[in-house]
């Protein structure tokens, strides 16, 4: 019989790609999302790509008595747990909301794991834990340090896990800190969807290759960085789902803390040209001042995840950025219709 994997969120961005992972290894999915910040157009697209019906149900995870429903109406024998807030700058704006969503739906879906007798959690963690790193690439023994409400809940999650698995060795916990996911499935049928201003990089760069911006701001050239604009660690969305089997498959007695990154970090200026290669278009571009809170470097040292998982991220950028086009340039507007307002 096939694993009954619950997947919190999975209509989201990452979650719906790891939904599609799953289903192709053969796990039988029950997604749970309230739809805050996706569409079921992404489950429905799920569907199509999988050849698969996918069980979407709507549910309030900060609502514990819905959780408790979830858990007696579907045969859940592991759980991973995307749904929550993501937006940094939101999260400052906003700090209690992020706390109460973030921590609430957590902690939800861990009291009622143990009342259900399941044990196995892959929780959507961030490289954000980590602050302003002291040693590059990171190590997970680096000292963590979130400098926003956001990473806080994250790493408060994290703290919450680690004593539970303290408490009782039933527990077989995977925290999966993520460096900076983009592309999309290589179908095009799945990708980023941001509502309203995008935060990250590359869906901005996307926007602006499809004539939905007009040019994309870089925040700052005067960073100590090859071209003086920020390096990341950009990993793509598939491995990064990949990643969620290789964690399931591998769990151990216990709570881990995994790296899902690829090692090596692209620029701003990098991603701008890749992207403008990919598309064939121009992207015009503008050195505006740094963001507050961003730092020069992030980069992952993924070699626990490599050893201990089996597993490793081998997209690379081009790869990434033409994926991402892919979905971009057949979907415009993601999953929403185009504004009536646009020209
Ligand atoms: P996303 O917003 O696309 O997906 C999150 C999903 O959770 C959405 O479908 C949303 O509707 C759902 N959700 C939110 N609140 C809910 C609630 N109370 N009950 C039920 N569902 C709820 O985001 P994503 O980019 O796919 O991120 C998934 C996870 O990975 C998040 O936990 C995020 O913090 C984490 N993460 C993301 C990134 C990134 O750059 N995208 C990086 C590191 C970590
Ligand atoms: C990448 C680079 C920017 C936008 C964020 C969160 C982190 C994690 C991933 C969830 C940086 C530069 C960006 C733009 C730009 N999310 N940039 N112009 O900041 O590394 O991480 O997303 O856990 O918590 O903080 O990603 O894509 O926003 O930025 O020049 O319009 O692009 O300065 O160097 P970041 P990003």
């Amino acid at each position: 019989m096939a694993r009954t994997i619950l997947v919190t969120g999975g209509a989201g961005y990452i979650g719906s790609h790891t939904v599609v992972s799953l289903i192709e290894h053969g796990f039988d999915v029950v997604i749970a999302d309230d739809l805050s910040n996706s569409s079921p157009k992404a489950v429905a697209a799920v569907a199509k790509l999988t050849g698969k019906e996918v069980t979407l149900v709507e549910v309030d995870l900060t609502e514990e008595f819905q959780v408790r429903k979830l858990f007696a109406n579907y045969p859940i024998e592991a759980v991973v747990h995307f749904a929550g807030l993501k937006a940094v700058g939101e999260s400052v704006e906003q700090p209690l909301r992020y706390y109460q969503v973030n921590l609430g739906s957590a902690m939800n879906v861990l009291k009622t794991m143990a009342r259900h007798d399941v044990w196995d959690f892959v929780f959507s963690s961030s490289a954000t834990v980590y602050g302003d790193p002291e040693v590059l690439p990171i190590p997970e023994g680096a000292a963590t340090g979130p400098t926003n409400p956001y990473g806080r809940t994250k790493l408060m999650i994290e703290d919450i896990c680690r004593d539970l698995a303290a408490s009782d060795k039933r527990w077989r916990i995977g925290l999966l800190r993520y460096f900076n996911p983009v592309g999309a499935h290589p179908s095009g049928e799945i990708g980023e969807d941001p509502q309203g201003h995008p935060n990250n990089l590359v869906p901005f760069v996307m926007q602006v290759a499809v004539g939905r911006r007009d040019k994309v701001q870089v925040f700052g050239d005067d960073y100590n960085t090859a071209d003086g604009t920020g390096v990341r660690d950009y990993i793509h969305v598939v491995d990064l789902a990949l990643g969620h089997l290789a964690a399931l498959d591998n769990l151990t007695a216990g709570c881990e803390e995994f790296n899902l990154g690829t090692g090596s970090g692209a620029s701003v200026l990098e991603v701008i040209q890749a992207t403008a290669k990919a598309s064939g278009k121009e992207i015009p571009y503008e050195i505006v001042a740094r963001r507050a809170g961003d730092i020069a470097t992030s980069l992952a040292d993924p070699s626990r995840a490599n050893s201990q998982l089996e597993w490793r991220a081998d997209r690379n950028l081009e790869v990434m950025i033409a994926d991402a086009w892919r979905w971009q340039e057949k979907n415009p507007y993601g999953f929403g219709e185009r504004p009536a307002d646009s020209n």
